[in-house]
């Protein structure tokens, strides 16, 4: 269930950020590569990444931290890359998004290594 709804997600997060890199291209507006970046990467590919590690290993995906990490991630993924093109567009006066949606991203992925180093053993 959580396996399947993270690739999901990440596929999606995969085509808008793809769609958004077109728009840049089209428009030749490259400002918000950073937060076309940061999308693709920390939502299309890390959800991705951790859906495929939850799908390989059952005993991940089953605890409740895996739950928490999930949903932390998922809000970070949106928070962190929305509010770095807030801020280069509108200016610092809302720099508290990003940061706040990194310190999210760096928990949610700290919960991850948890999970790994309690899973991983062959
Ligand atoms: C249809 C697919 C995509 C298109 C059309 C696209 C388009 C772009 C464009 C126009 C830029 C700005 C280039 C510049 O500033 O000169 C860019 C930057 C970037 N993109 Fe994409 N992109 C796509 C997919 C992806 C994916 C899937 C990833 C990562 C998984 C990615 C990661 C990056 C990175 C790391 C940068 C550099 C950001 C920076 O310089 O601040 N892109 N992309």
């Amino acid at each position: 269930m959580l396996d399947s709804l993270m690739m999901r997600a990440g596929a999606m997060f995969l085509i808008v950020g793809m769609v958004w890199g077109i728009e840049m291209g089209i428009r030749q507006e490259f400002s918000l590569a950073p937060a076309h970046a940061h999308w693709n990467l920390i939502g299309g590919v890390l959800l991705f990444v951790f859906g495929l590690y939850y799908r390989m290993v059952p005993a991940a995906r089953e605890s409740a931290l895996a739950k928490w990490q999930a949903s932390l991630h998922f809000v970070g993924a949106i928070l962190f890359p929305v509010g770095v093109a807030i801020v280069i567009k509108k200016g610092t006066g809302l720099i508290v998004l990003p940061i706040i949606g990194s310190l999210v991203v760096v928990l949610a992925v700290t919960l991850f290594a948890v999970i790994v180093f309690r899973t991983s053993r062959a």
